[in-house]
């Protein structure tokens, strides 16, 4: 829209803008008044909205602002106990018997609602976690919408997925999700466990709960029978009551590494069936012949994208040594163009940092990066005073060892390392404890089928970056987890085979 842009009359001073014209946007903020955030959000349990227990509710904030947006419900034992039980109900009385064709009406009917909502369910998740307007509506709320369409097919051809075998559904399902995608990974968690039969206890992220909650409304207007889905909000304490709960069938996890070993050791000698998604170091291999422009355009995506709050982001950059320094150089040029600031600008191109813990990991990690001696180089863009921010940051002349090319930062920041041969760049990218992701560029088909072979990763793009789609899964190797989630294959976690 050029009518929006007017150039600056000067460029700005630095080594970030020094080749590039910068272009000055005018603020065009996507209006916030439609949207209905209640005041105070109750847990959703049997089909109704019901107090707390515990009757403690806690605050959840804008993070780009620090303001209080809305409350809600801290769940307690005997919350998650009520849930549960709704769900067990549902199980047994209702979502086990219906038809499976009318099983995927009810599924159809949830994402048809989540379109026609997708203006304020995007707004909300901007406001509540800190993500650009921008993608919130083009990214987390279509595909939200695009996995229950997706799913909802699945429910009635199951025995079409799992051919020759009797296909029954697992029993009640406890989720647990974290706050990078909230409605999305909601949609991941709760569409292929609906289109397989079970019941669900849903447990949204505490700072990021609100379009969980808004799910649970639209559930209700698609008229669901009671207790199929059960959504209860907290922190960790309610997670645990939820994963140790003797009535649960299945528990699945997204979230950080630390917390998914703890759930496992405690499952362990259960009957409960449990796949994981944790953390990631994902390398992104740039070969010399790639298309430059193009890699370049895809490592930003990769990285600065979400604000780096991407289990996938691209967070480790392998560049040919031949090319280094001109990928360094568009790199630092480019970053420099990316516009931060507040997240329902729909310019905005890296929003806010999802909270100050986030934050203040961020941070400690960037400075044990600089103590370690790597080189640093960071946007200069301004950022407003309150609020949780982060400039584009990335490093060169990175130890393999150091903890920023072996840790996950999950924060706007790039660590650079280079490699020879393609077999040093499989070893490389492959020695960290993740294995959830990987990038390869290169104009070479054998290459990329060669590399997709060798790398220890659930998924890998060429030359493209964080591309998804609901027909395919997603997942991990080694501490990135197990079990997958998308396509035919996010079905298995939710049934039973005989
Ligand atoms: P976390 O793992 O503590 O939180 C994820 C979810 O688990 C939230 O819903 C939380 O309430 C719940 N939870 C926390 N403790 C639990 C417990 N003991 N039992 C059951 N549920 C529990 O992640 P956190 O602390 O928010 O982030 C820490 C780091 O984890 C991040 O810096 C990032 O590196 C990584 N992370 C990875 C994600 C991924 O998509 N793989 C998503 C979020 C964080
Ligand atoms: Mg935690």
């Amino acid at each position: 829209m050029t009518s929006q842009l007017e150039t600056r009359d000067r460029l700005t001073p630095g080594a970030a803008s020094s080749a590039l014209a910068e272009w000055h946007y005018s603020p065009s903020l996507e209006a916030t008044d439609h949207v209905k955030i209640q005041p105070r959000y109750n847990l959703f349990i049997g089909g109704k909205f019901v107090e707390p227990h515990s009757k403690r509710w806690f605050e959840t904030i804008n993070p780009a602002t620090e303001e209080t947006l809305s409350e809600m419900a801290e769940a307690d034992a005997e919350d998650v106990d009520r849930a549960v039980k709704e769900a067990r109900r549902a199980y047994e009385k209702t979502w086990r018997k219906i038809a499976p064709s009318e099983r995927a009406k009810y599924i159809y009917r949830i994402a048809r609602l989540i379109q026609e909502k997708s203006r304020g369910l995007a707004v909300a998740e901007t406001m509540n976690g800190g993500k650009p307007i921008k993608e919130s509506r083009d990214v987390d709320i279509p595909l939200a919408a695009a996995h229950f369409f997706y799913y909802a097919g699945w429910a009635d051809k199951l025995e079409y997925a799992f051919p020759n075998r009797t296909v029954s559904p697992v029993g009640v399902a406890g989720q647990i999700i974290p706050w990078n995608f909230p409605l999305l990974m909601a949609a991941w968690k709760l569409a292929p466990a609906l289109a397989a039969g079970n019941t669900v206890v849903l447990k949204p992220a505490e700072t990021t709960s609100i379009t969980s909650l808004m799910l649970a409304e639209i559930i209700q207007e698609a008229d669901l029978p009671p207790g199929v889905v059960n959504i209860i909000t907290g922190a960790g304490a309610t997670g645990a009551a939820l994963v140790n709960h003797a009535g649960v069938d299945k528990i699945a996890f997204t979230g950080s590494t630390e917390v998914g070993k703890r759930i496992q050791r405690s499952l362990a000698g259960t009957h409960k069936k449990l796949t994981l998604e944790l953390g990631g170091k994902a390398p992104n291999i740039v070969f010399e012949d790639a298309p430059i422009d193009q890699a370049v355009e895809g490592i930003i995506n990769g990285i600065y994208f979400n604000q780096g709050h991407v289990c996938c982001a691209g967070s480790r950059l392998f560049l040919q040594e031949s090319i280094l320094e001109p990928v360094v150089r568009k790199l630092r040029e480019r970053i420099g163009t990316l516009r931060v600031g507040n997240p329902l600008d729909k310019n905005t191109d890296v929003g806010a940092i999802n909270s100050r813990a986030q934050l203040e990991k961020i941070q400690e990690l960037v400075e044990s990066g600089t103590e370690e001696g790597a080189e640093i180089f960071q946007s200069s863009c301004s950022v407003p005073d309150r609020g949780f921010w982060f400039r584009p940051t990335f490093f060169t002349g990175v130890a393999a060892s150091s903890r920023i090319a072996q840790e996950e930062i999950f924060g706007p920041v790039l660590s650079v390392l280079t490699f020879r041969t393609p077999e040093e760049a499989i070893e490389k990218a492959n020695n960290t404890p993740y294995g959830l992701s990987a990038g390869v560029w290169t104009e070479k088909g054998s290459r990329i089928l060669k590399m997709a072979q060798k790398l220890r990763a659930g998924v890998i793009w060429a030359n493209t970056y964080n591309k998804f789609d609901p027909a395919s899964p997603f997942g991990g190797y080694k501490e990135s987890g197990f079990g997958r989630e998308g396509g035919l294959h996010g079905l298995s976690p939710y049934v039973v085979l005989t």
